[in-house]
């Protein structure tokens, strides 16, 4: 006790025993287990370089935009390696070298939605959970190519007994119990602006997840990872929980980085505009690098190029393909560790007195880690252009943009285009909006592709009409 005692000293924690004294013997125990798990060596940097630094993103000197491949080829080259890639692609999926793994560890606080954010009913007509549209779509993936595609979930500790509860009440969606694998993302103390560790009751540390980052080394703790070599797994497909459009398993996303023998790629968006909320893509001495919309200086934002367009136009989804031995090359190069960043937040926490307080201000700091900070990591990486149309249709707000209801629009204006595309009849408004609502199961279609030879299972629809094909 002595020890800990003059341990916390050293890194100006103690505070964190405040109420030692004065809590049960059961509960005592919990809080010196919670203190154990502190990063004694880490904390005293953490408050200097991050808590109480407020510049702790550098943004370098030089950064330029970062090429990629664009979402269709237009030479008679692009053409071809798009092609072999599509059977690179196929091939590393029909072997069974590839798996889907989910961030699913956020706390979804602007949906303002109770429990895990994957249990958020989302598709039109059948309202399908988020967690039920991935998991059908790995299931259609495994039977398209005759495989097994198993399902990497991560959780935080806020929501992980409740996840696991949705899979086994809803019998894993058909995927098999032993092919769903969720696993607990790590947490970071809270602190205050001087940079101490804030208690959340007596005998808790306040505390958080530690960011999507966390991913790369929850996967190696929880036995992901030794599962994933057992399977023989080799690339992970990765997204977040928050895009029912996400193309869960794309051949050739996974054939392009094979091709070119990337450790870690990824999906972009040409933006909306200059200051559209995602990540840029930029290029780094050489290294694919994500600069954040909030750190990406203005002058960046708006360049435009000869032709008119903007110089960083590239945008990041949060879709990665992520090779298994990158993973584990980076948790065995020994102290491994992505930078953190800092987010300024409302934080509830127990006063000097025992009084807990719910500040009506921000009065502290989380910490995170981005998965994205690993790309610069990776020896090569690759970028796909996608189409929003296709491919990235978030449901983070309550209302407005990103929010459910444009979220239901886009999942119908998408299986208008694919059904119009294969060649069936979709009812329009004057406004050119389907005048229907429209669900496509991904037993029934992975892609407008599949469409084509299931035009006669297709049903006339009626304008108005509710249609699911599944
Ligand atoms: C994120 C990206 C942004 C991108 C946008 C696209 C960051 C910092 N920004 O923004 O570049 O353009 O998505 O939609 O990521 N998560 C965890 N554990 C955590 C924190 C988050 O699993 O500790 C998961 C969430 O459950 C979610 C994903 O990570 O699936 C993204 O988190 P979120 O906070 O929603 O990111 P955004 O700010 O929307």
């Amino acid at each position: 006790m002595e020890n800990l005692k003059k341990k916390l000293q050293q890194i100006e924690q103690s505070q964190v025993i405040e109420f030692l004294e004065a809590i049960s013997p059961d509960r005592k125990a919990s809080l010196l287990r919670q203190i154990e798990g502190l990063d004694f060596q880490k904390i005293p940097e953490w408050v200097k370089k991050y808590v109480k630094n407020q510049d702790s993103v550098k943004i370098p000197d030089h950064f330029d935009p970062a090429p990629s491949y664009p979402a269709r080829p237009n030479t008679a080259e692009q053409v071809q390696r798009y092609a072999d890639a599509v059977k690179t692609g196929q091939d590393l999926i029909s072997r069974g070298k590839v798996a889907g793994l989910v961030v699913a560890g956020g706390q979804g606080t602007r949906l303002g939605f109770d429990g895990p954010k994957g249990n958020y009913p989302i598709s039109p007509v059948q309202n399908k959970t988020l967690f039920q549209i991935f998991a059908e779509n790995l299931l259609a993936a495994g039977k398209k190519y005759n495989t097994i595609i198993p399902f990497y979930i991560m959780t935080s500790p806020l929501n992980d007994a409740a996840t696991v509860a949705i899979f086994q009440a809803a019998d894993f969606y058909g995927l098999g119990s032993e092919n769903v694998f969720i696993f607990q993302q790590g947490s970071l103390p809270n602190f205050d602006f001087d940079g101490n560790i804030l208690l959340a009751e007596k005998d808790t540390i306040a505390s958080s997840p530690d960011g999507h980052g966390g991913s790369l080394k929850a996967l190696c703790d929880s036995g992901a990872m030794a599962d994933m070599q057992h399977r023989g797994i080799e690339i992970l497909s990765y997204w977040q929980v928050d895009n029912p459009l996400v193309r869960v398993i794309d051949p050739l996303f996974i054939g392009l980085h094979a091709a070119d023998k990337a450790e870690m790629s990824s999906k972009a968006l040409l933006k909306a505009g200059p200051t559209e909320k995602v990540g840029n893509f930029c290029l780094v001495d050489g290294k694919v690098t994500v600069i954040e919309y909030s750190d990406l200086p203005r002058e960046a934002a708006y360049r435009k190029t000869e032709d008119g367009s903007l110089a960083f136009e590239l945008g990041s989804i949060g879709i990665h393909l992520i090779d298994v031995s990158f993973i584990e090359k980076l948790n065995n190069g020994g102290d491994f560790a992505l930078p953190l960043h800092r987010a300024v937040k409302k934080i509830p926490y127990m006063d000097k007195n025992g009084n807990r307080i719910q500040p009506q201000a921000p009065n502290g700091v989380k910490l995170e880690t981005f998965v994205f900070d690993a790309i610069p990591l990776a020896d090569r990486s690759v970028i796909l252009q996608t189409v929003r149309a296709e491919e990235f249709a978030p449901v983070k707000n309550a209302a407005g943009a990103d929010s459910a209801e444009v979220t239901r629009q886009m999942m119908v204006a998408r299986a208008a285009a694919w059904l119009e595309a294969a060649g069936a009849q979709v009812p329009r408004k004057s406004d050119n909006a389907p005048d229907c609502t429209l669900e496509i199961a991904p037993s029934f279609a992975l892609a407008a592709d599949d469409l084509k030879a299931k035009l006669d299972q297709i049903p006339p629809i009626k304008p108005g009409s509710k249609c699911y094909l599944g």
